[in-house]
């Protein structure tokens, strides 16, 4: 608890923490959220307890986060759709990602990986985007929400390809994989994250990684470049605490947060799910501060372009 003048109590955490994940549980927010959250309570010696609260994209979530008392005990992961793309697709969004939170750091970078459903028939992913493109009116792409980053790299992928599908909003990309599995929806581009258990397990087809180089977990999958795709698109999350929360209290989550990322076991992960971690340099509350108002730069006028396309 803050005392006076917003100095920390020295012996924070007393009690345990909330983390909000603004998506539904099992999706790729919920499970990086979790990795560094069990860690970080393990050093902290406090439980984070994960909320999931979706809908709009992440931005109820997040908003909730803003709104909580800066105390250190709510905090949030969000991403690049809550904290970068939100504020050019929710005129009246509750919160300026740049200024609303207490930055605490980038917990992953992920690629996007394109997939479909596995009883798509095209080989290559050049054929699967000359099938979209003669079937768009009959096909659904699955996204997390207006301003999800599922939703934000549907926008430009279909953008690009002049592909207009059925959208199909979902509380996350966890329950829109789910259908893509069942063959209720079509395509998706979605964290590599999130899908590489399923393309391992045969539930779904991959055509490429949106990524400069492939990934060690997946490494007969074919960059979108090597495909003859030119479509690159890579996502994060990040934690955040309510703006005012004191400097003292991010310096120790933040600082926890650290200690998750250069763990062996997540190391390990990470890899495993293609995912990264941040470099020294971009770390802490300064790393995420530069990388939320670099984002927000660059997708806005993209995202603008691609809907007047
Ligand atoms: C999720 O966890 O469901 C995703 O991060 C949603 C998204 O941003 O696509």
């Amino acid at each position: 608890m803050a005392t006076a003048a917003g100095a920390a109590d020295p012996n924070y955490p007393t009690r345990s923490i909330a983390l909000v994940v603004p998506f539904a549980a099992g999706g790729p927010t919920d499970v990086v959220a979790r990795i560094v959250g069990d860690h970080m309570s393990r050093t902290l010696g406090q439980q984070f307890v994960v909320e999931n609260i979706g809908g709009a994209g992440g931005t109820t979530g997040m908003a909730r986060v803003a709104a909580a008392e800066p105390d250190g005990y709510t905090l949030g992961v969000g991403n690049m759709g809550t904290q970068s793309a939100a504020p050019a697709l929710y005129p009246n969004l509750k919160y300026d990602p740049a200024t609303s939170f207490a930055q605490v750091g980038i917990a992953n970078f992920t690629p996007q990986a394109i997939v479909s459903k596995r009883a798509t028939r095209p080989r290559t992913s050049k054929e699967f985007i000359a099938y979209l493109k003669a079937n768009q009116d009959k096909l659904s792409y699955g996204h997390a929400g207006v301003g999800s980053i599922s939703h934000v790299s549907g926008t430009l992928f279909n953008s690009q390809f002049a592909l207009k599908p059925a959208l199909v909003a979902y509380r996350g990309t966890a329950p829109a994989l789910n259908d893509l599995v069942g063959g209720q929806i079509d395509y998706m581009v979605d964290q590599s994250l999130n899908v590489i258990p399923q393309i391992k397990a045969g539930t779904i087809k991959v055509y490429a990684i949106a990524a400069a180089r492939r990934l060690a977990s997946l490494p007969d999958v074919p960059t979108s470049e090597e495909a003859g795709v030119d479509f690159i698109f890579s996502a994060w999350n990040a934690m955040v605490a309510p703006k005012g929360t004191p400097k003292d209290v991010i310096a120790r989550l933040s600082d926890a947060l650290n200690k998750a990322l250069d763990d062996p076991a997540t190391v390990k992960r990470y890899v495993e799910l293609g995912s990264t971690a941040p470099e020294a340099a971009d770390r802490g509350p300064e790393g995420l501060q530069k990388l939320v108002e670099s984002e927000m730069a660059r997708i806005s006028p993209v995202l603008k372009e691609a809907a007047a396309k």
